[in-house]
């Protein structure tokens, strides 16, 4: 990337769920209904992002208790839409911003993926991605017929693979291959589509795709999995990887190991793009904005159960089990290793823990003006590539985003002020 600019994407997580419901701001929505992700995809747009990202999992969590009732009750992670209707919707009502949607490389046929996100290119005109995940819970192993989960490390295994083939899938037919010639009478050129004959440890399929090529080539691919496989499994193939770390020297050794890794793979670091998830606190003035980040931390530290019963849904460990004041050592799980180790360093008890618990670098709290230039500065310190905005939706936090942290960032000249290409995967690689 270069010095002075940074890229920009929003992480939805919650995706097509419940937003800021028994919240003040959390408006009075119908969760059902796609009109406030409509709404953001316009405002990311005007605040010319690069991309949204739609969070999914496919369980209903019971990790805390034992049961499913706090998750129920509270709407945390579920009740939850599929939301991969949602994309023809946003990029529908968007002309260049990116929609990357979340997919299970464990549960997903490669074949309907690589058709489904070809055909999502097709009608966007070039504008979608792909978030692999290996999907890591116990339940959702449970929700598609098997007993216990595809062990970590395998199941990476199997999404290397998983991306290997769907890559060939989409390159089964040559760009040029729709000639529509009506004098000749052909559509498609029959020389200029194969079969791949894809016969892997996990995945066969014999090819070609039943459409064409996406606009794109190749949708914009990321990945979120921090552990080493994730890492090694990013650095093969992924266009950007996202990182939910705390503090700075954290986001830069991390950046510095991908980098390598990259390169290890035979690959230009510059082809993997690194965005950090942020969650700012801004207010008129920095002191107001202060007092906000104050009252959310009284919140977390008056109810650590909420805390303990998400990460529980991330890791699958029960925290309920565990003795809040007793030191809690070292854990292991076979759901998101990255997250837990991270969790775990947070503190030495699991109140402590929850208390300190951040989802991504939350240091930044103040007026617009004060943020920008923090980000500005992180990301002199980091060496790139950009942020992943998340934290609990709402129109006023959208509007505190996109309408008064953004412009600032742009009157520094750190974001784009416009798009320059069509293409998501274009303006990602602008600079
Ligand atoms: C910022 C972030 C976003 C993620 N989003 C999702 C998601 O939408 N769905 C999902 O199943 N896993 C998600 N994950 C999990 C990872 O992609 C990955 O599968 C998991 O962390 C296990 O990887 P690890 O053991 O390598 O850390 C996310 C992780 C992070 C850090």
């Amino acid at each position: 990337m270069s010095a002075e600019r940074f890229h920009l994407g929003w992480f939805l997580g919650n995706s097509f769920g419940v937003h800021g419901w028994n919240q003040p701001w959390g408006g009075s929505e119908d969760w059902t209904q796609p009109d406030l992700h409509i709404e953001l995809a316009r405002s990311l747009e005007r605040a010319c992002f690069d991309y949204l990202l739609l969070e999914d999992s496919l369980f209903v969590p019971d990790n805390f208790g034992g049961s499913m009732d706090f998750y129920l009750e509270r709407a945390l992670r579920v009740p939850k839409n599929d939301p991969l209707p949602l994309v023809p919707l946003l990029t529908q009502a968007t002309k260049r911003l990116g929609i990357v949607p979340t997919i299970s490389t464990s549960f997903y046929p490669p074949y309907l993926l690589a058709r489904l996100i070809a055909t999502l290119d097709l009608m966007s005109q070039g504008r979608v991605g792909c978030n692999f995940v290996t999907s890591t819970s116990e339940r959702a192993a449970q929700n598609f017929g098997l007993e216990t989960h595809i062990e970590h490390d395998q199941r990476y295994e199997m999404a290397d693979e998983f991306v290997d083939l769907v890559c060939r899938l989409w390159e089964s037919w040559d760009p040029d291959a729709i000639v529509m010639d009506r004098q000749a009478g052909v559509f498609v050129d029959p020389e200029k589509v194969r079969a791949i004959d894809f016969k892997g440890r996990f995945f066969a399929s014999r090819g070609p795709l039943n459409t064409a090529r996406p606009p794109q080539g190749r949708p914009v691919l990321v990945q979120a999995g921090g552990s080493p496989q994730g890492r090694q499994f990013a650095a093969r193939h992924m266009d950007v990887v996202i990182a939910a770390l705390g503090t700075v020297s954290e986001m830069k050794a991390f950046r510095q190991d991908l980098r390598q890794r990259v390169a290890a793979a035979g690959r230009d670091p510059d082809a993997c793009k690194l965005m950090f998830v942020i969650a700012p606190t801004i207010g008129e003035t920095n002191a107001e904005a202060l007092e906000r980040s104050q009252r959310r931390q009284a919140q977390r530290e008056a109810y650590p159960e909420l805390a303990l019963a998400q990460m529980g849904s991330l890791t699958d460990i029960d925290f309920s089990t565990f003795d809040l004041d007793a030191p809690i050592g070292e854990l292991t799980t076979n759901g998101q290793q990255g997250t837990l180790k991270r969790f775990l360093a947070q503190g030495r008890t699991l109140r402590e823990i929850a208390h300190n618990y951040r989802y991504g670098y939350e240091d930044l709290v103040g007026t617009p003006e004060h943020v920008a230039g923090a980000m500005a500065e992180v990301m002199q310190e980091v060496g790139g590539d950009g942020f992943m905005f998340t934290g609990m939706l709402t129109r006023r936090y959208v509007a505190e985003v996109t309408d008064g942290l953004v412009p600032a960032l742009q009157r520094l000249g750190a974001v784009r002020s416009r798009y320059e290409h069509e293409h998501f995967r274009d303006n990602l690689f602008a600079y």
